[in-house]
């Protein structure tokens, strides 16, 4: 096995925790650097996953610098984004990044010809893709073994009050674009190009909660250039303690029912008197299979599965769906 990649966290938060321990445990890769404007973060990021002997940063520029990175794992909350991408990108440093990768298409767009000028390979970080079942019905689609796409149906409920930044929109981009991305960026992956989005959205219950500019109800209606749809129900005011994200598709062939992106039943509909279910239970860690994805795309010279410039397409399209929202009447759009 070759040198394990030197790899830098830019953002020791919640989610950062997530990759910090598959990354700590991971044969190919060494966690060498921790930056973060809280130095009390870095502190224990370099205790609990690299034995203290990490290099701590509160300057991410300093990071890039001095740490002599391959890749950066990139887990800023929205708001934050402002060139320290671009910055990577343009010392060779290869990037993962959460999604959303920002408020704007203007930052979007920067970021996409930040890695392309730079010749670094780039994961956005829409875990599901990884999912066993997503994987599974994808290829399905792709083969032209599930025939043309129909329908897809997407509920994201949930009911919490999250982090203070996560409740105002100008901050956090708002429910869509900060959380229920993952199930719009589904509907992309596996029915693709779109037309249009056409969407509801309002704060329905928190409108007397300081500070929360979200909306927390929301409803959209995606219609695909193939003739398909897909419609994608969210709610922040469901069961608390519970996130469901589940979904079901409808191809000319199949109709699956997703209780995630692990787990699915697909039914083939094809002969009307003998639908056979094809049962999928999976069990992948998706931090695990999206750092195994973006270490194989730099050492092939390929894409990742999410390479920023699809990932870009994404954020058009919860933007679209927010714009719809304020004027009340679908978006055109040609991703
Ligand atoms: N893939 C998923 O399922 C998933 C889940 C949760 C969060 N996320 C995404 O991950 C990102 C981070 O979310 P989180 O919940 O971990 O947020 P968080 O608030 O828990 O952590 C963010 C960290 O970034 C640090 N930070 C803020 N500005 C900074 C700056 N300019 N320079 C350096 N450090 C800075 C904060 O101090 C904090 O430690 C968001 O974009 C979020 O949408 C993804």
């Amino acid at each position: 096995m070759s040198k394990p990649y030197r790899i830098g966290i830019l953002g020791c938060g919640g989610i950062a925790t997530s990759h910090a321990a598959n990354l700590s445990k991971h044969p190919q890769a060494e966690l060498v650097a921790f930056c973060d404007v809280e130095t009390k973060r870095t502190a224990r990021f370099n205790q609990e996953f690299a034995a203290g002997r990490a290099a701590e940063f509160t300057d991410h520029i300093q990071m890039f610098d001095k740490a002599g990175l391959d890749i950066v794992w990139i887990c800023l909350p929205p708001f934050a984004h402002d060139g320290q991408l671009e910055a990577a990108a343009r010392r060779g440093i290869h990037v993962f990044i959460e999604k959303p990768i920002s408020l704007d298409m203007k930052r979007a767009e920067s970021m996409t010809a930040a890695v392309e000028k730079g010749k670094v390979r780039s994961l956005v970080g829409f875990m599901n893709r990884f999912g066993g079942a997503i994987e599974r019905f994808k290829s399905e689609m792709d083969s032209g073994r599930a025939g043309k796409p129909g329908v897809m149906q997407v509920r994201y409920f949930c009911n919490s009050l999250h982090a203070p930044w996560w409740r105002e929109k100008t901050r956090s981009g708002g429910q869509i674009v900060e959380q229920i991305i993952h199930s719009y960026d589904l509907t992309r992956h596996l029915f693709g190009p779109i037309k249009s989005v056409y969407t509801y959205a309002t704060n329905q219950f928190h409108k007397n909660v300081e500070r929360y500019t979200s909306e927390d109800i929301s409803a959209s209606v995606i219609i695909f250039k193939s003739g398909a749809v897909a419609t994608v129900t969210g709610c922040n005011g469901a069961i608390p303690g519970q996130w469901i994200n589940d979904y079901r598709v409808v191809t000319e062939r199949f109709t699956a029912e997703f209780v995630n992106s692990n787990n699915a039943v697909i039914h083939d509909t094809r002969d009307h008197s003998n639908v056979e279910k094809l049962v999928i239970e999976s069990k992948r860690d998706l931090f695990r299979w999206e750092s195994d994805d973006l270490f194989a795309a730099i050492e092939k010279k390929r894409d990742t599965r999410c390479p920023l410039h699809d990932a870009a397409k994404t954020q058009r399209l919860v933007l679209a769906a927010g714009e719809s929202a304020e004027k009340g009447r679908p978006v055109e759009l040609n991703i």
